[in-house]
């Protein structure tokens, strides 16, 4: 049994703007029955100021399909068009006070019906998936799809696009076509780590050592009053005192730990820093 909150209990029991406009400015059509949802949202637009006057929904699916759309209705009443495209799906989740996370596709279906309306206002001809990008055969799922919400949802694993688009909740085949599409995603955004120096002998290691502690660490803890001193570097042990305000401090450990790190990052990820 899914934990819903109050509110997707009672849009989804008592939906508001549930129908069809008669004669609509708008239609937006998206989902399909065979894949398990569907939504048709009619919209009535006052052309002069572009203001979204009323909105219904029809829509085949669950209680959070239905909560969702109804919520989508009630979000873009009153607003204009432009206003109405900043209506991100988590938009539509945060209105109801949170989906299940399995449920996210829900929230996803609104969005895409609003876009679909807006491009069917506009005149424009509605987005045709292409041939050949189909990546989920079981729930239609193209691969532009998949990018789109991954990247306006920050997704990163095969589960949670599962949650947001249906993708790969199915025969499980193509979760690996999925992978990749994240891989190549975020390889492309999360900045690699810094490449560790190549191996440094004895004496280049402890004048790296002497430099870093003087350029990157004793200035900020001589500005509040402390200092360090290099005391002794036998292989990967570097021992050191601290002195000033240093001496004594309740954060000690947080210095030696930060010292660690710093020079981890800098010179080799096998340093232990000891406090004489
Ligand atoms: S092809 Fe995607 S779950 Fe079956």
């Amino acid at each position: 049994m899914w934990d819903y909150t109050e509110k997707v209990k009672e849009f989804f029991l008592h939906p508001k703007n549930i129908g069809d406009i008669e004669n609509p400015d708008a239609v937006g059509e998206v989902g399909s029955i065979v894949c398990g949802d569907a939504l048709r949202l009619t919209l009535k637009i006052d052309k002069d100021t572009n203001k979204i006057t009323d909105a219904k929904f029809q829509t085949f699916g669950c209680a959070s399909a239905i909560a969702s759309s109804s919520a989508l209705t009630e979000l873009v009443k009153g607003k204009t068009i432009d206003e109405a495209l900043q209506i991100s799906n988590q938009d539509i989740a945060e209105f109801l006070g949170g989906l299940p996370d399995e449920k996210m596709h829900c929230s996803v279906m609104g969005r895409e019906a609003l876009e679909a309306a807006v491009t069917n206002y506009r005149g424009l001809p509605a987005v045709v998936e292409e041939e050949g990008k189909l990546v989920c055969k079981c729930f239609d799922v193209t691969e532009e799809k998949i990018r789109k919400v991954a990247i306006e949802n920050h997704l990163t694993t095969v589960d949670e696009v599962t949650d947001y688009t249906k993708a790969g909740g199915g025969c499980g085949e193509c979760s690996a076509e999925i992978e990749k599409i994240l891989k190549d995603i975020w390889s492309l955004k999360v900045p690699e780590k810094p490449a560790l120096p190549k191996k440094l002998t004895n004496l280049q290691k402890i004048a790296l050592i002497q430099e870093i502690i003087e350029r990157e660490i004793r200035p900020g803890l001589q500005a509040d009053g402390g200092d360090i001193e290099l005391i002794d570097i036998d292989g990967n042990k570097v021992t050191v005192a601290l002195r000033g305000m240093c001496t004594g401090c309740l954060m000690a450990n947080v210095t030696v730990g930060g010292v660690q790190d710093k020079l981890r990052e800098l010179v080799s990820e096998g340093i232990v820093v000891e406090v004489q």
